[in-house]
């Protein structure tokens, strides 16, 4: 199946097969009046004008914005029920550690999540992969940690799995069975921490069930040297390591990022000087959550010190029913400029080409370069910096994954 989308009025790209941080974070391609040519759900060029010639289907672009398709690098996809109930206890102050210290929120998301059937939790899940399409997600990392024990979290596994035969978005796996201490084993850390390495992280490596394997390093949760023995036995199963880091507290999970190689650590509200030498350091992508920042009414992260410290940067929506019930990366974009103070260009690299690569995808997508999957959006815009300076409706026009025009407004 060949498709040539043309007429573009202006196709807006990072560049390359690895993630940009620094200065590079913000060197885009921008081309007037080009073309994209897809072969067999690949790019096979990019060019201004009109192509020689071309046989197979063609799309007017109508003169529109062309980028490549968004990079959901961080959400907790697979989950039963919701939260709403928290709502009122935020709202009087309660903070998130504390309510779930009472045995609320991660913990009454795992309660939901044991008791729902692989079809239920599958069906809600696809729902929301249908959004997220729409939006112009054509690639999403997918963290497992409602299950808290084998049974479950191989379950929420095989739901993602599952998942990626029934709807057009690339899924990434990650495990996450470090997400909190399971009500079970209460008092008991050294217990879980040992089910985690000699059972969950050996099964979950022996079925193929997820590339990434992440820790909630924070207080009261798992500590930097607990994250780092269960990130390291997930390296030796042939995993890579993603890190929540520094999300309320710097308690040094940046530090464990870095020294280990992590691919990514994620969230860093509270990063500090240190920390960001360590994510430098230890080249790890820092992968920031502005929608959770505002919707647990926290600080945001320093990503411009990151980028001036050569750190790239990347940005994803955390979905998932606590800190982030909602999964829409335009939102993102748009709390990245104005709340990040991230220019335009910096942005779409950072939810491009650096989200593919702290989801260990750039060498397939994330950008609009000859060989990689043909992971197209048209926009309702004519120009890059009208797509940051709206809010709050669906710009996105067409959707194209793997050479398929799967989304048309
Ligand atoms: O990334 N921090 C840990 N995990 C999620 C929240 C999960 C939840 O509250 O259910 C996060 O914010
Ligand atoms: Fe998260």
């Amino acid at each position: 199946m060949n498709l040539l989308i043309h007429n573009i009025g202006l196709l807006a790209t990072p560049l390359g097969r690895a993630a940009r941080g620094g200065a590079a974070q913000g060197d885009i391609l921008t081309m007037e009046g080009a073309y994209v040519l897809i072969r067999d759900g690949r790019i096979a060029a990019v060019e201004q004008g009109m192509p020689a010639d071309h046989d197979g289907d063609s799309l007017d672009a109508g003169g529109r914005l062309c980028t490549p398709g968004l990079v959901d690098a961080h959400t907790h996809l697979v989950f039963g029920g919701w939260r709403e109930h928290e709502l009122a206890l935020k709202l009087q102050g309660v903070p998130y550690l504390d309510i779930l210290a009472r045995g609320g929120g991660i913990l009454s998301t795992v309660r939901a999540t044991r008791a729902a059937g692989e079809d239920e939790l599958a069906d809600k899940a696809l729902r929301q992969l249908q959004h997220m399409l729409a939006l112009g997600v054509t690639t999403c990392e997918c963290k497992s940690g409602y299950g808290l024990d084998t049974e479950n979290e191989l379950k929420q596994l095989r739901v993602t799995r599952t998942l990626q035969t029934r709807q057009p978005i690339t899924l990434v796996s990650t495990f996450m069975g470090a997400h909190a201490l399971p009500e079970e084993y209460k008092g008991d850390r050294e217990g879980y921490i040992d089910l985690l390495i000699r059972e969950m992280l050996p099964q979950v490596a022996a079925e193929g069930l997820a590339d990434y394997c992440d820790v909630f390093c924070e207080q009261g949760v798992f500590s930097a040297e607990e994250s780092r023995r269960i990130l390291t036995a997930a390296q030796a199963l042939g995993m890579g390591a993603k890190v929540h880091a520094d999300e309320v507290e710097a308690i040094g999970g940046s530090r464990v990022a870095g020294e280990i190689g992590a691919i990514s650590a994620e969230h860093l509200i509270a990063a500090d000087d240190a920390g960001i030498a360590a994510l430098k350091a230890g080249g790890v992508i820092a992968c920031l959550l502005p929608a959770t920042s505002l919707y647990l009414g926290k600080p945001y992260a320093r990503a411009r010190d990151m980028i001036a410290a050569g750190v790239p940067v990347c940005a994803a929506t955390d979905f998932n029913p606590g800190s982030c019930p909602g999964g829409n990366m335009q939102l993102v974009m748009n709390l990245a400029c104005w709340q990040y103070r991230l220019l335009p260009r910096e942005v779409l690299t950072a939810v491009t080409l650096n989200a593919a690569a702290a989801s260990g995808q750039a060498k397939e997508t994330g950008t609009l370069e000859k060989g990689k999957r043909a992971d197209v959006l048209l926009w309702d815009s004519d120009n890059l910096d009208y797509i940051f300076y709206r809010f709050g409706q669906n710009l996105v026009h067409t959707v194209i994954k793997d050479g398929n025009i799967v989304v048309k407004q």
